[in-house]
């Protein structure tokens, strides 16, 4: 049980408005009797309210132990129906649990599937997709042809009933000690632990349907035969502290674990299927995810932040012959260098990223290059050619919008590029190349350290591309030797703290911040709004500085917070006339500002001072006093940072 519940406190970032465990009902001294039936205990709020459940359940009950042989467990981001504990997953078949099953992503023909099934005479007691494939799963073994069909060719046949996107873990009372996962759309892995030698690094996969023991060259187990221990997860960061040995599932295989044998198949073979899954170790360590003295993981990522830019371009950036490699575009980069375009698409933070670099792109690749929103990009059915290089930055190379837009450009023969945090992911493994940010694991909801790491991965790229051309080299040069004293200059942003706790204590009873810019810092603005509204639910607005009297303006009054970010860049005579502006109507703006810039903080109501350092790495600088305040607002007005409300760290629906 602790296992479980430890697993979900882990993944609780990626949705937490109710949890759930399912697990062995009997409390005898047989496990496999124990696994005869099923026991389920859910709550609406976050795994803590769970814990509390669990606790108190033991309490009324002295003898029961919860000693669990397998339990499968969930914590959730509803889609459909509230959150409640009816609505929370595991989802059930029927009131004796013979089936219950865990789901992340949506189901969209659930609504055709709850129709036959209540014709099959099934009654429903949630409002969730998920449900549909719980009873499903019992109609399908209810009307199977042969007794001995396995529990991993059930799911496999559920499986193809089903559209969405869709992670699923199966356990049930009719195949006790086995658990079977399986995805389409989104991540799943499994984590294997054992002290003895495995059979196997990698598995081959079974293109039938089959049981455990009919093929061992294609089944993991340990040497002794049983002491393997499996954990299903969506992410590593549930397993880290039990093992770093993962094995990242592909979308429809099946995996199917019983009595410490684990067995990977799929349908059929299609073109370019690896024909098996190798198990990789991960580097990632468990202090990684802990939040050590910090308050929360937000603070935690936002002070980490002179080391993630670092991890960013360890053995990248070669600051003595200001070189730079990519050993992940290295076999693509000729075929960039000759496109048509490149495009950027991402959502939220990640799509701030590509904003915040679009200029330095276009000056150092000489290229065309479009920013575009996942959502909208589809939407708008946006023409993609062969000769078109297209970018998917993301931290958890998981969002829905992202993904589907990746397959949309394959589908039109573009060269896709992966910029990720997560490696595994299945935007890493499904672009043709791409460059992982090394940002460490990001556990707060709200982006930080991805942001800057997605930042300088983009810079380190417009640098390689232009590596061979001499009238770029003094800009090159001193780029490169930005990025070297970049580190430093986050550190010195970073001990503005004191003084951002004071501003934010002077703000945060507000209603509205408006944070306005241009040129390089238009990014800025628009991820300092976004931290604004996402943790502290203030109203906030990043407005491009030349828009300000197409209409903003008329937002300005004595009363209106104004936020202002003005750098001794190209677009620095043209912020003093924005800031002109907003003076002469009584506007008293605080400005974010070079720390020499006496001229500015004449007309400010307040300055925060930041060095300078290189135009295009400046925006490094200019966020990070806006996510400390989103932060201290945040913390100001009584808020959860890392847990806000109604939002989920991978948004792994559309
Ligand atoms: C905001 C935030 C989100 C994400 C967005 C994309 O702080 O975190 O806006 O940036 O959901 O997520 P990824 O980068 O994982 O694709």
């Amino acid at each position: 049980m602790e296992i479980l519940l430890k697993g979900l406190l882990r993944l609780e970032y990626r949705g937490y408005d109710s949890a759930g465990v399912g697990i062995d009902g009997g409390n005898g001294k047989e496990w496999e009797a124990n696994a005869r039936s099923i026991q389920l205990i859910k709550q609406s709020g976050k795994v803590k309210a769970l814990d509390d459940e669990i606790t108190k359940q033991q309490d009324m009950d002295m003898d029961v132990e919860f000693d669990v042989h397998l339990g499968i467990a969930h914590t959730r981001w509803a889609t459909h129906g509230a959150p409640s504990p009816v609505n929370s997953h595991p989802q059930r078949s029927d009131k004796s649990n013979e089936f219950i099953v865990v789901h992340n992503g949506i189901i969209t023909n659930y609504k055709d599937l709850r129709k036959f099934l209540e014709s099959k005479g099934y009654e429903f007691e949630s409002e969730t997709d998920t449900e549909t494939i719980a009873k499903l799963v019992k109609y399908m073994y209810d009307n199977r042809e042969s007794e001995d069909l396995s529990f991993a060719t059930l799911v496999e046949r559920v499986t193809q009933q089903l559209e969405g996107a869709f992670v699923l873990v199966f356990k049930s009372v009719h195949y006790p000690g086995e658990a079977v996962g399986t995805r389409r759309g989104g991540p799943l892995l499994i984590g294997v632990k054992s002290d003895h030698k495995l059979s196997t690094d990698h598995i081959p996969i079974l293109y039938r349907s089959c049981t455990m023991e009919q093929d061992t060259c294609h089944t993991l187990f340990a040497e002794d035969k049983k002491s393997v221990e499996y954990y299903f997860a969506s992410d590593a960061s549930a397993v880290i502290e039990h093992t770093n040995r993962v094995i990242f599932l592909e979308d429809d295989d099946v995996a199917a674990v019983t009595n410490g044998r684990l067995t990977i198949h799929r349908i059929k073979r299609t073109a370019g299927d690896h024909p098996a899954r190798a198990i990789q170790t991960l580097q990632m360590e468990l202090q990684q995810i802990m939040k050590g003295n910090f308050s929360s993981f937000m603070q935690k990522e936002i002070f980490e932040q002179p080391e993630s830019v670092v991890n960013t371009m360890r053995g990248r950036v070669n600051f003595d012959d200001n070189t730079v490699i990519l050993g992940g575009l290295k076999d693509h980069i000729k075929e960039i260098q000759r496109c048509r375009r490149l495009i950027l698409i991402a959502c939220g933070t990640s799509y701030h990223a590509g904003v915040a670099t679009r200029q330095v792109l276009e000056e150092l690749t000489e290229l065309p290059v479009m920013v575009e929103l996942a959502s909208d990009f589809l939407d708008r059915n946006t023409p993609v050619f062969r000769d078109d290089v297209c970018f998917f930055i993301s931290q958890s190379g998981e969002t829905a919008d992202s993904l589907m837009a990746l397959h949309y450009c394959k589908e039109r023969g573009a060269l896709t590029v992966g910029v990720t945090n997560t490696v595994g992911s299945s935007i890493s493994r499904e672009t043709d190349c791409g460059v992982h940010i090394n940002a460490g694991p990001e556990i707060g909801v709200a982006s930080t350290k991805a942001y800057t790491s997605q930042f300088v991965a983009l810079i380190m790229f417009a640098l390689l591309m232009c590596d061979d051309r001499i009238s770029m080299q003094p800009r090159r040069r001193e780029i490169i030797q930005g990025l070297r004293v970049l580190p430093d200059l986050i550190k010195e942003v970073l001990s503005l703290d004191d003084e951002i706790q004071r501003l934010a204590a002077e703000l945060y009873q507000q209603k509205s911040v408006l944070i306005m810019g241009r040129g390089y810092h238009y990014a800025t603005c628009l991820e300092g709004a976004l931290k604004i509204k996402e943790i502290t639910y203030m109203h906030s607005e990043g407005i491009l500085a030349g828009e300000l009297k197409h209409g903003p303006l008329a937002l300005v009054d004595k009363l209106m917070p104004v936020i202002m970010i003005i750098m001794r860049d190209h677009t620095y005579t043209k912020c003093q006339n924005a800031l002109q502006q907003v003076v002469a109507r009584a506007g008293r703006p605080i400005v974010i500002c070079d720390k020499d810039d006496y001229e500015t903080a004449k007309s400010s109501s307040r300055t925060i001072k930041v060095p300078h350092c290189v135009d295009c790495l400046q925006g490094v600088l200019s966020v990070i006093p806006l996510q400390l305040l989103s932060f201290h607002l945040a913390v100001l007005r009584g808020f959860d940072v890392d847990f806000p409300r109604n939002l989920a760290k991978s948004v792994t629906v559309e």
